[in-house]
């Protein structure tokens, strides 16, 4: 399957580096990919620049948003939530045009500080944002739960029976997720909260999860459902 990841960062670098190693064919998208191969400083979060990681990961294509989403049977949004809307309209509708988009962002407003709050809470979410956005695309949230090295590589953690959530409107395109999640990155316990509207639960975990990162000083951990 051709998979197209919108994003650079750390999310995007995570599961480009495990699809591709698992024999999908991977294009990540940005917005200008020579400015983002000439970028010399690293992350915000002191990770080496996007070039580093492209030089140990040839296989991986780099293109811009639309060549990403052109490429693709299934598309990541893996961009800062903030701009996703805007990044997606990059992408452009038609790339788009019904696909399966694994919406993994957080919609986090930095400018007073940290934690960052939501920017969306409550009675709407990024995810339903995106799905109102684009109508024609197939929006599954999941993965935006956990901190990016888990989630295409859950086992790292002593107990890999950890959880993670999907939610979407379309079961086709959840069942397809699904596959992804349990046979390509190796979860066993995902837990399918229903519709879109979910995405509000799944967004209003992050302020929790900012705490316990703060609590824990590590952001390897993740919750689980115990039953
Ligand atoms: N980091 C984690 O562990 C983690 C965990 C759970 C969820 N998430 C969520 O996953 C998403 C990606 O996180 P990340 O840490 O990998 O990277 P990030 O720094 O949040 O986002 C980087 C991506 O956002 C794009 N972007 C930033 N501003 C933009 C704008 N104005 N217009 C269009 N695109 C823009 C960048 O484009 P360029 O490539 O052009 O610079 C880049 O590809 C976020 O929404 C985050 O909240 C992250």
């Amino acid at each position: 399957m051709r998979i197209g990841i919108l994003g650079t960062g750390m999310v995007g670098q995570a599961l480009a580096a495990k699809l591709a190693e698992g024999g999908y064919e991977v294009v990540v998208g940005t917005r200008d990919p020579a400015a983002t191969l000439a970028r010399d400083e690293p992350d915000g979060y002191g990770n080496p620049p996007f070039r580093v990681w492209h030089q140990q990961h040839p296989d991986v294509k780099l293109g811009s948003f639309a060549d990403a989403a052109a490429h693709s049977e299934l598309v990541v949004n893996a961009t800062a939530g903030a701009a996703s809307v805007d990044a997606l309209r990059l992408a452009g509708e038609a790339n788009l045009d019904g696909k399966v988009l694994v919406d993994i962002a957080n919609a986090l407003d930095f400018s007073r500080g940290m934690p960052p709050s939501l920017l969306v809470t409550n009675t709407d979410s990024l995810g339903e944002q995106i799905q109102r956005a684009l109508p024609a695309v197939r929006v599954v949230k999941a993965l935006n739960t956990m901190n990016a090295l888990l989630m295409a590589n859950p086992r790292q953690l002593a107990d890999g029976d950890h959880t993670v959530f999907v939610c979407g409107d379309d079961p086709q395109a959840k069942a397809l997720v699904t596959r992804l999640l349990t046979e390509g990155f190796g979860w066993r316990d995902v837990i399918d909260l229903g519709d879109l509207t979910a995405a509000r639960a799944t967004e209003m975990v992050l302020p929790i999860w900012l705490r316990l990162m703060g609590a824990l000083q590590t952001p390897m951990f993740n919750l689980k459902v115990v039953r």
